[in-house]
Order: C-alpha cells, then structure tokens, then sequence
C-alpha cells in the first residue's frame, strides 16, 4: 500500500509511505530555498517518487492534511474533485472559489493549461484521494509513532489549522477519537507568536529565540501584564476566548509573514519593559495555561501517557516542564511537530484506517531526506576544481580537527526532515570551551549571542549528563545539565542550565556515534556542540553543492561531505 502524504500549506512538504513505514519525508524549502515555503510541493513529491523508483501511477492513496476540499492543491491534482464525494462545505466553498476565478482570469488559465512538469503529477484513476483534518493529522504524527496501541491522550496545539487551535485526543487499540476541539479564540499558539513579532522577529518562526531570551529575563515581575492578549484555560475547558481579530499575510518573494493587531499593542510593552521579561511572561503564561489543559485531560481520561504534536510542542522548555511535573510516563513528541510534519500524520492516519490492527512502531530518527553518494559527491567537487583528500575513517579524522577545536561541517547521508540537525548536516564543534559558542555565532551563524546551541551526545553517556533525562533522540525536550557537568561543555550550557540534547544511540547512526565517542576518547567528553548546517534565516542545506557554497561563504574550517575533507589550511 503507497500512500503518498501532500501538505501544501506554510512549511509545505510530502511524505511516502508504503505498508505502514515512512520511506521517504521531506519540506518543499529544502528544494527551492525558501524558508517555510507555503505552496505546491512538487520537487517534495517528486523525490519522495524517484527515491523508491514510483511515479504517480503506482500510488493507492492521496493524503491532504486539509479538511477543506478546495485549496490550494486543486491546481495540483487536476481533477481530483470529480472523484470528492463528502465534505460539507464543498459547496459553498466552491461557489465562493469559482467567484473569485472569475475575477482572476490569469489564475483560471493557468488551471486549464497545465505545463508538462505540473502534469507528471496528475493522479491516477485507481488513486484514492482523502482528506485528514489538520490537528488529526497532528495528532496521527504522534500516536502512529509512539511505538504502543495503548491507551493515551494526544494533545495538539499550533496557532490554527482548520478552523481549531487545541485538540485534545483519547487514542487506543490504533484509533484516535476526538474528545475536545478549540478554536481561534483559543489559540496559545498565535499569543506566543504575537509576543514573538512584538519583541522584533517574525511570527511563525522566531518563537524558538522568544524561548531563548526567556531565562534572561525575571520570572513572575511582569505578571499578569500580558493578561489581555491571550485565552485563559481551566479544569480543560476555556474560560476565556481571546478575540484576536485579523490574520494578516504578507507575501515576500514567497516567504509568508504574519501579522495581528495585537503585535502593536504588546510592542509597546516591549519598549517600556524590555524584551527579556516580556519573553519571560509570554513563556509562564505558555505554561501555565498549557498545564490547564493537559493535565486535567489526563486525570479525566486515567492515563500517564501523552503523545504530543503541533507547532508549540517544538517549545523544548514547555516539554521539559511537563516531563518534571512527574505526573507523565510515557512522553512522546513528534520530532517533527509543525506543519511540515502534516504530510507524514495525514499518511499515517490514512494507513492506520485501512489498518487498524497494525503495530505501531517508535519513531527514533528522521533521516528521510536525499542522500549522495561518494561517486556523486565527487564529480561535483571536481567539476569546481577543488582540491579535496578521501579518508578512510571520516568519523576518527573528524573527531581529531574537533578535539583540535576546529568548525566542521559534517555532510553524511540522508538529509534530516525536522527543523533539527541530527548529525546528517551539522556543524559541529567542541562545547569544551565557553567562547566556543561565541565563536560560532560570529564566524558561521551570525545569529544573536543569547540563542543557545544543542549538543549532541552518546546515548550510553545520557546519565552523565542530563538530570531526570529520558530517551531523546530529536532535540525536542531540555533537561537540566548536571552540576559537575556544566563547567565541562559550557558551550551548550544555556542560561538557566538546560541543554537541549540529542541523545545518539549507534544503531541508528553509526557514523555519528562513532564521530562522537572518538572524540570522547581524545577530550574525556562524549558530547559535540551542534548545530544546523545552515546559515541564519536560511533553510538547512540539502546537495552537497549547497554545503560547499555555504562554507566558502563562512568561518568554517573543515567540510566533510562523506568520505571527502576540505579544508581551508
Ligand atoms: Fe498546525
């Protein structure tokens, strides 16, 4: 069974999934190069095709993360809605579609001439197409890879997505029932990115900075002085609805920016209060209100088990204060929790209909993005006239220029999806020395000196490093550095003494295990400094051309691309 998952909204993307196991998942920006690229995924698709050696004919079933028949993927899948049967607002939604066509006559063109690219996607007569509400398909991406059928509650929150903010979710024997549904008045996710684009970075993607600056501001001295910007939560159920008003979307050569009246309104708070304490409210309120609802859903419905998903679950602070609350056994979060992921649940949830009594399998990686091989790698590197040495044991050599606190960019393997390097494209240092950070942040990143940088570490080593830690493979929950640690990585330590790890276990990276525990062996610490190959505001590079332009065009000084170093010595 080939199900092909397609989300064409913000951080558009497609997956593959052929009996129940994820082959293939990738965003559409690490294409054309467009962060959070909304729009047609047709490059996703295409590789998530040519990467099994399928074309559209060999797929059964169209997955759509969208409740609503028409979007934006009808020009995709030209004559998909011949096929639509249900849907309750096809209707209307058509007649108010056709209206705005008929207006726009250069778009209804376009439609009916397809150019040829465009029509290697057409689907097949024999495909199914179905449509996955948006928090369903949030809510599938957590529990199909939870690794238990048992008993849990999934909760799903983002700023919206079909018309629901929060979803909260009782799943069992392979099946997810609703129990509660919130709407834009409840949306903690637009509060936090309101926050977000008053203190000065864009809503949608600058959260994880507001997070950030959060420990550098004073916990509890702005109290309260956010209270009328955000909905209010108690026992599970809202007790106040925030009227937000507007979402506003300017378009930039592609890249979608968000905007609410509020935004102007918490900005002169900003300015009157400074930047760090309003993080640090915006991120109590997060909290606070966030365990107004999760907790009394898990008493209601008798379970310690809780599978998450949806743009504010990439809020590591937010998941480290569940897990320390105790009251959680099993803690499970989508490695991939914003919409980029959509693509994958949809898929999932569209397998496990058909499937209900399938296993359901742990989801312990996310390398299903392109790969290159040595061959393919060196052409390139030729054709550039670059002058290059093949090793023999890319980890072992690595590791010595790292204990040598050297920058290198590690290029292994199959590209990440998630917004995390996981040690496939990475840029690595040592965190042994606390200027390591700064360095970094100046020579590569150019990105601000408050933003802390993940490590990742041995998966056996995990106790020496981490208090209460647990399994954690995708940089999504941070846990408290332990004390006679912190002065030994000081270069991952952030402010209020969280890492932010990736645990590395060796069977499911071996070349990165090894690079790490190599390193281990030469410095005592078996834990690397690691960060996205990238540089600020920038998608995370995908083909290996990409990764040579970006380390000419910074202070890195070793590119690993597989087996081949450079060097800039
Ligand atoms: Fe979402």
């Amino acid at each position: 069974m080939n199900i092909l998952g397609v989300h064409a909204g913000h951080d558009s993307s497609a997956s593959l999934i052929i009996d129940g196991k994820i082959v293939a998942d990738v965003a559409e920006e690490r294409f054309n190069r467009i962060k959070h690229s909304p729009g047609l995924p047709f490059r996703s698709i295409e590789y998530c095709l040519r990467s099994q050696g399928l074309s559209m004919n060999d797929i059964d079933v169209i997955a759509i993360p969208s409740q609503s028949p028409i979007s934006s993927l009808s020009l995709l899948f030209e004559g998909i809605y011949k096929k639509e049967t249900k849907g309750p607002t096809l209707k209307s939604t058509l007649k108010s579609v056709l209206k705005k066509e008929k207006e726009e006559k250069t778009r209804i063109r376009w439609q009916q001439e397809l150019p040829l690219y465009i029509q290697k996607f057409k689907i097949a007569s024999h495909t199914k197409v179905v449509h996955i509400e948006h928090h369903q398909s949030h809510a599938a991406s957590a529990y199909y890879t939870s690794g238990t059928r048992e008993k849990q509650l999934v909760v799903t929150m983002d700023g919206h997505g079909d018309e629901s903010s929060i979803t909260i979710w009782r799943a069992e024997d392979g099946k997810l029932s609703c129990l509660k549904r919130f709407g834009y008045g409840a949306s903690l996710g637009w509060f936090y990115s309101n926050v977000t684009e008053a203190i000065g970075w864009m809503h949608g993607d600058g959260e994880g900075k507001t997070m950030g600056l959060d420990p550098y501001g004073k916990r509890d001295k702005l109290k309260g002085l956010l209270d009328s910007f955000y909905p209010k939560f108690k026992n599970g159920e809202i007790i106040y609805e925030h009227d937000f008003g507007d979402l506003n979307v300017y378009n930039e050569n592609g890249y979608n920016q968000y905007h609410f009246r509020d935004a102007d309104e918490i900005k002169k708070l900003v300015d009157k209060y400074g930047r760090e304490d309003i993080a640090a409210e915006a991120q109590r309120v997060l909290e606070e209100q966030c365990f107004n609802i999760i907790f009394p859903w898990m008493e209601k419905e008798k379970t310690q088990n809780l599978s998450c998903s949806g743009g504010i679950f990439l809020n590591v602070k937010l998941n480290q204060r569940i897990w320390e609350t105790g009251k959680v056994k099993l803690h499970t979060i989508y490695g991939n929790p914003a919409d980029a992921g959509l693509a994958v649940g949809a898929a999932l949830q569209a397998y496990y209909d058909a499937k209900p009594e399938a296993p359901i399998h742990l989801m312990r990686d996310l390398y299903y993005g392109p790969e290159y091989s040595n061959e393919e790698i060196e052409v390139i590197l030729k054709a550039r006239n670059l002058k290059y040495t093949k090793v023999d044991n890319a980890p072992q050599h690595a590791a010595k220029l790292l204990a040598d606190n050297k920058i290198v960019a590690w290029f292994q393997g199959r590209m990440e999806s998630g917004p995390r390097a996981l040690g496939n494209r990475s840029i690595l240092m040592s965190a042994n020395r606390s200027e390591n950070k700064d360095i970094i942040n100046a020579k590569v990143k150019f990105r601000e000196a408050f933003r802390p940088f993940c490590p990742s570490l041995l998966w056996e080593k995990r106790e020496d490093y981490l208090e209460n830690c647990r399994d954690e493979f995708f940089m999504i929950t941070s846990f408290t550095c332990k004390p006679e640690k912190r002065n030994k990585i000081p270069a991952v330590v952030h402010a209020d003494h969280t890492l932010r790890p990736q645990t590395v276990k060796k069977e499911l990276n071996e070349r990165y295990w090894s690079l790490i525990n190599e390193f281990g062996k030469l410095t005592g610490e078996y834990l690397l400094m690691n960060t996205s190959l990238n540089v600020m505001g920038e998608p995370m590079i995908n083909h290996p051309r990409e990764a040579i332009r970006c380390f000419y065009d910074n202070g890195m000084d070793y590119l690993i691309l597989n087996d081949f170093v450079l060097s800039k010595d």
